[in-house]
């Protein structure tokens, strides 16, 4: 298979919503040794797209939302660029970032719940967050609170908007926190592992609510995960991450069908066994990606993910591999990807 390395300009003149180029984060006080956790990340999205960020814990997944979002600690290094509507974000003033964060970018984190107040009602919270971004009028800010409530599938809106936190049960949390997120119609929501602490009903019927949101408001979105399995069917585009590298990235039904990148398809196979029709467990064990991810500090030349790789050959110790594109749309970082 021939493939032809990518050439920044090539990706310059289509408009993206977001675009995200040569996206390095170190952490790491002054006099410390520096921690790569992203490293010369690239990633675009489009208005409406829902793109899946998959990659094991400890990649850098959280760390890219937090660069996108300008919530990285004091201490944390960024070079690169970050695009949002064609304005760079990396270098931005807090009160400029302020007028962003909500209201046209917004996050919902693992524990959405925990970005809800204690200590106030449900739709006093979602209102503030209107009022912040919108003249509206206190009734109005009210019937909207209501309004995105409903949107979440929460249909005793009212009760909601009066209850605190600690009267709402998992489930019910992670819809209000949804709702907030999208308040003010954002342009874009990252939402960061937002099902991880719920059982598989949950998790499904959350999944539900933000693909009806998707349809109903064309919000994009990038969706945090470490399951292929939630993005089947739900995202565009897939960008597999590995210790602080987009991997692979492309169209879902390429990556999901025909995966490049041996890390890929170590990951798809970890949930390619489904149970037999009876209802038993598949014949042998469970396949799995041997070794662990690196130490990112320990990190030198070669590919990252030599040490855990089935078809590596010299080159992969002594060089990077550079990022290619053997089908349109469908980028990979691997010699041998083809094989
Ligand atoms: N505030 C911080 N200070 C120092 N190192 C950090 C900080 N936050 C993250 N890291 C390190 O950066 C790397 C990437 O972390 P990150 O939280 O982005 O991974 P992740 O892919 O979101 O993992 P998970 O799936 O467990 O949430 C890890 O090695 C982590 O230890
Ligand atoms: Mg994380």
């Amino acid at each position: 298979m021939k493939s032809i390395p990518i050439g920044r300009s090539s990706r310059d003149e289509i408009p993206r919503l977001l675009r995200v180029c040569g996206l390095s984060v170190k952490y790491g006080a002054d006099g410390q040794a520096l921690e790569a956790a992203l490293r010369q990340l690239d990633l675009e999205i489009s208005a409406g797209e829902v793109v899946g960020i998959l990659g094991e814990s400890g990649c850098g997944k959280s760390t890219l939302a937090l660069s996108i979002l300008g919530l990285l600690p004091a201490d944390a290094r960024v070079d690169g660029s970050i695009l949002f509507r064609n304005e760079e974000l990396l270098g931005m003033s807090e009160a400029q970032l302020r007028r962003i964060r909500g209201a046209k970018i917004s996050l919902i984190n693992q524990e959405p719940g925990l970005a809800l107040s204690p200590v106030m009602r449900v739709g006093e919270q979602i209102a503030e967050v209107i009022g912040a971004h919108s003249g509206l009028k206190r009734k109005a800010r009210k019937q909207e609170a209501e309004a995105m409530l409903r949107a979440v599938n929460l249909t005793n809106a009212g009760r909601i908007c009066a209850a605190y936190p600690h009267q709402l049960s998992g489930g019910e949390l992670h819809r209000v926190a949804i709702g907030q997120a999208l308040a003010c119609r954002p342009d874009l929501v990252i939402a960061d592992e937002p099902t991880r602490s719920l059982d598989v009903i949950v998790q499904a019927e959350i999944l539900g609510v933000l693909r009806n949101l998707k349809q109903k408001f064309g919000t994009a979105l990038i969706f945090i995960t470490h399951d292929p399995a939630l993005l089947v069917g739900f995202a565009d585009r897939v960008v597999v991450m590995y210790a602080g590298r987009a991997v692979e990235q492309g169209p879902s039904s390429r990556m999901f069908g025909r995966p490049l990148h041996p890390y890929t398809k170590g990951l798809l196979n970890l949930v390619a066994r489904v149970p037999r029709r009876d209802g038993s467990a598949p014949a042998g064990l469970l396949p799995v990606i041997p070794g662990g991810p690196p130490y990112l500090e320990a990190l030198t030349s070669g590919c990252a993910f030599e040490p855990r790789c089935s078809r590596k050959t010299e080159i992969c110790q002594s060089e990077d591999p550079e990022e290619l594109m053997p089908e349109a749309g469908h980028r990979v970082s691997c010699f041998h990807h083809g094989s």
